[in-house]
């Protein structure tokens, strides 16, 4: 099953219990929730309270992307917060073995993010450890940006690999995802496709979602 994740980054922060709860009447499988700490990435968006103020308005989970330097120390904030996938990026994480186990044992899925330029090579030694891949198909840090089509190639080639190593890891897309180009993602492997402005940017964003939940079952 393909699931959409849409990215609260896009709606109105004034209005995020609201945010959460289209996604329910509109059918979504995932929230998901961008971190970034003005450090790893060059914005500033919310933290652990705002999660936790969240949590109770929406039985969804809580698909929470980490784009922070030195992530090991928020760990534990961010699953008593509510997440239940952590995702951190190879680029941020000195010790990423340590990092997916620390999240594991916490009782969270473990997603491990790479940018647009680094390579799938990274990942070798730890994709039996983890649920998840992230791969960025924009550089990290701002909503509505451009999906980068070199990104297709590299999720194409993550999937072989998946398949032919029988691993039950899913391949999540984050970056410039919407109904034009959702099909060919898709077909090149994604199980979790992000959608941030495709989805709040639109004047009915519940209708919206079960467009992308149509596009899905093509
Ligand atoms: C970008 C974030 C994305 C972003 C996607 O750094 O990780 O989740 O919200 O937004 P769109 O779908 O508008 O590209
Ligand atoms: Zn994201």
């Amino acid at each position: 099953m393909i699931k959409l994740a849409p990215s609260i980054l896009s709606a109105d922060f004034s209005q995020l219990k609201d945010a959460v709860q289209i996604l329910d009447k509109g059918g979504a499988h995932l929230v998901h929730i961008d971190v970034m700490d003005g450090h790893f990435v060059p914005n500033i968006t919310l933290g652990p309270p705002v999660i936790k103020s969240l949590r109770k308005h929406t039985k969804l989970p809580f698909d929470v992307h980490l784009m922070i330097s030195n992530p090991d120390q928020y760990l534990e904030s961010f699953h008593e917060a509510g997440a239940d996938i952590l995702t951190v990026h190879a680029e941020a994480c000195t010790h990423l073995h340590r990092t997916v186990q620390q999240i594991k044992k916490l009782g969270m899925k473990a997603g491990v993010a790479l940018n647009p330029a680094t390579d799938l090579s990274v990942l070798k030694y730890i994709l039996p450890d983890i649920d998840m891949v992230l791969i960025m198909t924009v550089n990290p840090g701002f909503g509505g940006q451009t999906f980068i089509p070199q990104c297709l190639d590299k999720i194409r080639e993550l999937s072989k690999y998946i398949q032919e190593n029988q691993l039950p890891v899913e391949i999540e897309i984050d970056g410039g995802a919407n109904l034009d180009n959702a099909e060919e993602i898709i077909k090149a492997g994604t199980n979790i496709l992000v959608a941030g402005s495709a989805v709040y940017d639109t004047p009915n964003p519940v209708e919206t979602i079960q467009e992308f939940i149509k596009v899905f079952s093509k």
